[in-house]
């Protein structure tokens, strides 16, 4: 840490940093217009605005052709941003000067001095903490290659409080490519939390490396008996997660509608999204315990939280609701 808060990695945030920040954002939802639209008439809208006024985030993300797309993350961080009443400076490598040869780094230097943080995405495992490094703006991981996503696991563990789940004692089971960012991310927070109980079931070739940090109880098995093998562990979350073949993760699953009166009826059905008609088709989307448009919408709450921490106004955001 060298005076800013940069957010980097899951490991590094603690059960009372997620308290706060929950607290946080409950107290901000009313503001993020992911259910109405903010009321205006509300004299504290018009104080947030104010603490946030003139701050701009810079939402950043880097790679060639697909491979740091977003829609979810780009787009929630810069309304969060819009909704707190700061401003934002959206940054694709497409139509920059990095199309004319300039370098990551001088790009960085110059976006340093035109914002007050960064929200970053890039392909490679441990770009954005190599940004982090030569930026004097505090840093967001917005996702680095199969490496970290730590601010959907901010969300994840929001969303699964907000469906009555208890992080304490909890049974996850995440489906499909368990190679990625957002199972990492999961697992690490995951482990601040006492007597969670994790299952993967992989697609051949996207297994959880060997080298992943894992204190929770783990069990892992191969997609193809996956019916059998989550009705055996019976699970409160069923997490699906893609097949990140934008970065070079290769494997295929297809999960049939008539497989869906198949799964524990008990468990919520989570997934970080995009999510491919070919893995999980449409059908899946209608039924009761899908509930990844709301763990979607979590993330503008959660979102405008950071940044209030991150900027270091969490306790005046506080203070206009005591
Ligand atoms: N969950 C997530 O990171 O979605 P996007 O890739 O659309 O940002």
């Amino acid at each position: 840490m060298n005076g800013k808060e940069d957010v980097l990695s899951a490991a590094d945030f603690d059960r009372k940093y997620l308290e706060r920040l929950f607290g946080l954002a409950d107290k901000l939802e009313p503001y993020s217009g992911t259910r109405t639209p903010p009321d205006t008439s509300d004299p504290r809208y018009h104080e947030i605005r104010k603490i946030f006024a003139g701050h701009q985030l810079c939402s950043a993300f880097f790679g060639e052709g697909n491979s740091s797309a977003s829609t979810r993350t780009k787009r929630s961080f810069e309304l969060a941003m819009k909704r707190l009443g700061g401003g934002v400076i959206s940054f694709s490598e497409k139509g920059s000067s990095i199309e004319k040869g300039e370098s990551k780094e001088r790009t960085f230097r110059n976006l340093d001095s035109y914002c007050d943080l960064f929200i970053i995405r890039d392909r490679e495992e441990g770009s954005v903490a190599q940004a982090a490094s030569v930026l004097k703006k505090p840093v967001i991981n917005g996702g680095d290659g199969n490496n970290e996503h730590p601010t959907q696991w901010f969300l994840d563990a929001y969303s699964m409080q907000k469906f009555g789940l208890e992080l304490d004692g909890l049974k996850i089971a995440f489906v499909g490519d368990l190679k990625g960012r957002v199972v990492n991310s999961n697992i690490k927070g995951l482990s601040h939390y006492r007597g969670v109980q994790v299952m993967g079931l992989y697609i051949p070739g996207c297994e959880l490396p060997a080298d992943r940090w894992l204190k929770s109880s783990y069990q892992e098995a191969s997609m193809q008996n996956y019916v059998e093998a989550l009705n055996d562990f019976n699970p409160d979350v069923i997490y699906w997660c893609r097949v990140q073949k934008n970065l070079g993760n290769e494997g295929e699953y297809s999960i049939s509608p008539g497989d869906i009166e198949k799964l524990p009826k008990k468990a919520v059905w989570m997934h970080p999204q995009p999510i491919p008609d070919k893995e999980l088709p449409p059908e899946f989307d209608m039924d009761r315990r899908a509930l990844w448009f709301k763990q979607a919408s979590y993330g503008v709450p959660v979102r405008m939280a950071l940044i209030a921490n991150v900027l270091g106004y969490a306790d005046n955001v506080e203070w206009l609701f005591k």
